[in-house]
């Protein structure tokens, strides 16, 4: 059977992908951000998932304001880095599960999530990134080191869904991943965020406050994240900090006494407070 094990919550800012790929990770402004990641890719080299689902937004890369799927999964085999304008990133091809995905799609689709089925999902940074981050740099002729399931989601064009819609999303992937016949380590990224806006009068924004306090009660109350509405985070982490909802996807696919095994907050990345989690599932 397979068993989601784990979940990573993590920001996903273009920024950390570039200083990776120009080798950038030791100098003045990014050395505390990526000494925090060390010991995340400790734990993802022990751990060694075969499949990892990560959960991302689309920055127009794939979709336009022409469609917009409010939850579209990745069935291919394989993803290529979309082009964001600056050509492709140079890192591996990424490898999809398509047995896991369209077993995912079916089951949640029986359980009334009509989810999107994307055959083709070229990816931006939304999904290499966090990749970047948990796995480190890896060339075009290198390989990550699990397979992908993309799980995309529209927090780009309201109306978009609500925390309560994505962690009972999450909770169907979980019954989903557990009825798959094959013994697979499965584990989910929410990626985005933390706090930060891009546009308009409070471009720079970011609330630390607002950020360690959902760190905290990704384990202490999830209620109250589950609870929050998008009015909330776009007050409290602005515009963009509201990617954070992805988040609950992950936290809704493990079990609700999760235990933190890892944290680790950096302000600045970017124009955003930068977060990363690991939660263990009890089970
Ligand atoms: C930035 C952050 C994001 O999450 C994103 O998708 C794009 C840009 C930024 O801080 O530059
Ligand atoms: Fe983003």
């Amino acid at each position: 059977m397979a068993k989601i094990f784990a979940g990573v919550g993590t920001s996903h800012v273009p920024a950390i992908g570039a200083a990776i790929d120009r080798d950038q990770t030791q100098t003045d402004y990014w050395k505390s951000l990526f000494d925090g990641y060390g010991p995340v890719r400790e734990w993802m080299d022990k751990e060694k998932p075969d499949v990892v689902i990560i959960v991302y937004n689309d920055h127009a890369s794939a979709f336009s304001l022409e469609l917009i799927p409010t939850f579209a999964m990745g069935v291919a085999a394989e993803f290529t880095p979309a082009d964001e304008g600056y050509g492709p990133r140079k890192v591996p091809t990424i490898q999809g599960h398509p047995e896991l995905a369209w077993h995912i799609c079916e089951s949640l689709v029986f359980d009334e999530f009509d989810i999107t089925i994307a055959n083709k999902l070229p990816v931006d940074h939304g999904l290499t990134v966090p990749l970047s981050i948990t796995c480190g740099k890896r060339t075009e002729e290198q390989s990550w080191p699990f397979k992908v399931i993309p799980l995309c989601v529209n927090v780009i064009q309201y109306p978009s869904p609500t925390g309560n819609r994505c962690y009972n999303l999450g909770k169907a992937i979980r019954k989903a991943v557990e009825s798959f016949d094959e013994d697979l380590k499965v584990a989910i990224f929410g990626t985005g965020g933390m706090s930060h806006q891009l546009q308009g009068e409070r471009a720079g924004l970011v609330n630390s406050e607002f950020d360690n306090d959902f760190l905290d009660d990704l384990t202490n109350d999830v209620d109250r994240l589950i609870n929050m509405s998008h009015t909330e985070y776009l007050r409290e982490s602005g515009s963009e900090g509201a990617e954070l909802v992805m988040w609950m996807i992950m936290r809704g696919a493990i079990d609700k006494d999760a235990k933190e095994i890892y944290r680790h907050y950096h302000v600045p990345a970017s124009n955003t407070g930068a977060g990363i989690i690991i939660l263990e599932d009890p089970k």
